[in-house]
């Protein structure tokens, strides 16, 4: 048998996971000290939680979903988001009867079927956060406000937040009708895909990103003409607090996003130099979700991080690794203080690694290679003078350091 994953499925390996655990480390510090608790949500769901609120006539429940029978004939779904299992979560518990918002985030792989390429696999990971229970828009402000705290905190550049409003769902059917009129001189000219959406799902000819859609469409009337009062003060309100905060954003109004849950405010955010697939995260308002699952009526807003979007914009000189001994021996007695040295380190919050090989020649290669600050040598000719060699690599400097004090010494320079 050969030896080989699934396409669109990949390894990350331990020369990558640095900068996975950087992201996940920051997101975490960011979210926690906003008051989120991370809530974990089961990799699996019946079906319908996932085809009822994304919608029957999107591109992720009609083609993408990685769908099954279980052994006991129900239908069951590998998440392709993250929202709709939290929803429901939400419901299922009650957690509706605590204090508002609950304050959720989750992190974790989702499973698309979609055509692999640079930037879109079949398993990827999303870093989420939901915030259910208040309909205002300073919460929209604050929750855009915490994903661009962390793109700040993580330096990304080059980064663009776009945001729109979709309105509630009154508005929003008065706009689908005037974008019906609107398409329907120009369904000649539309790709094969947005001629079936104008019957099913005509907003979504808005995200298309084929060029002849895109030109045919490009004095398409905005949907923010249509809001009605209610939405429109939300969607200045929003404006309103986000220029207080002076994070810059630009309306785009075809924002409609692929989810069918969304209501008034809808955001992105734009990785310029990413290419076709450059949205980083991605997120927006769903007051009626909750009900729809079954819930009280009970608004709420969110966003999804893709996180191997946001890795691949991390520099490649990251990541910056604390100083850290590369402990080498030969010898029972070398390795016998190497390793209560290691221990007596690692216990002391010192990274310490344990060479091993026969040689001290071969041990020293590799310590070359791991990139540690120091090595502590301790062959045969040491552990007779009780002198231990300790060299700096990057400075290549050499010191005899008494064995005896040598946990005290080590922790100076390295604690
Ligand atoms: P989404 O726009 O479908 O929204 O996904 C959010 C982000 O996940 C995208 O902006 C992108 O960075 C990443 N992503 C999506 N599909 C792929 C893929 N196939 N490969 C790699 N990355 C991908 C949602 O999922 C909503 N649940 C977000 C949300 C949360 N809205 C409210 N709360």
């Amino acid at each position: 048998m050969e030896a080989k994953g699934i396409k669109g499925f990949k390894d990350i390996l331990p020369s990558e996971i640095k900068k996975w655990q950087y992201l996940e480390r920051k997101a975490e510090e960011v979210f926690e000290n906003a008051g989120y608790s991370e809530i974990r949500i089961p990799l699996m769901e019946f079906t319908e939680v996932f085809s009822r609120s994304i919608g029957e006539d999107t591109d992720i429940v009609e083609k993408e979903m990685y769908t099954f029978q279980d052994k006991s004939g129900r239908n069951i779904t590998l998440r392709p988001e993250g929202t709709a299992p939290v929803v429901r979560a939400y419901v299922e518990h009650g957690l509706y009867a605590g204090p508002q918002p609950a304050r959720l985030y989750y992190l974790g792989p989702m499973f698309r079927y979609e055509r692999p390429q640079a930037g879109r696999y079949r398993q990827f990971y999303q870093i989420g956060v939901e915030a259910l229970g208040i309909d205002e828009p300073l919460l929209d402000a604050e929750v855009v406000m915490m994903l661009w705290h962390l793109f700040e905190k993580m330096k990304l550049n080059d980064l663009e937040l776009q945001i729109n409003s979709l309105g509630c769902r009154n508005c929003r059917s008065i706009y689908i009708k005037k974008l019906k009129e609107y398409l329907g001189d120009k369904l000649p000219l539309l790709c094969p895909d947005c001629k079936k959406r104008y019957d099913v799902n005509p907003l979504r000819v808005l995200d298309c990103k084929r060029d002849q859609c895109r030109e045919s469409t490009k004095d398409v009337p905005g949907i923010l003409d249509s809001l009605c009062k209610s939405c429109k003060e939300h969607f200045e309100d929003v404006k309103g607090y986000l220029g207080e905060l002076s994070i810059p954003f630009k309306i785009n109004q075809r924002i409609v996003r692929g989810l069918d849950y969304y209501t008034k405010t809808t955001f992105e955010v734009i990785a310029k130099g990413l290419g076709a697939q450059n949205a980083v995260a991605a997120g927006g308002r769903y007051d009626g979700l909750v009900e729809d699952m079954g819930g009280p009526p009970t608004p709420g807003i969110g966003f999804a991080i893709g996180v191997e979007r946001v890795i691949s914009l991390i520099q490649d000189t990251f990541p910056e690794q604390k100083p850290f001994i590369y402990l080498t021996s030969l010898g029972n007695p070398g390795h016998a203080l190497s390793i209560k040295l290691t221990r007596q380190l690692r216990d002391a919050g010192i990274k310490a690694e344990l060479g091993y090989g026969n040689s001290l020649k071969s041990q020293m290669k590799k310590a070359d290679k791991s990139g540690a600050k120091f090595v502590l040598i301790i062959g045969d000719e040491e552990i007779r003078k009780g002198l231990g060699i300790l060299r700096d690599m990057d400075t290549k400097a050499q010191d005899n350091i008494d064995l005896k004090q040598a946990f005290e010494i080590l922790v100076k320079r390295l604690g």
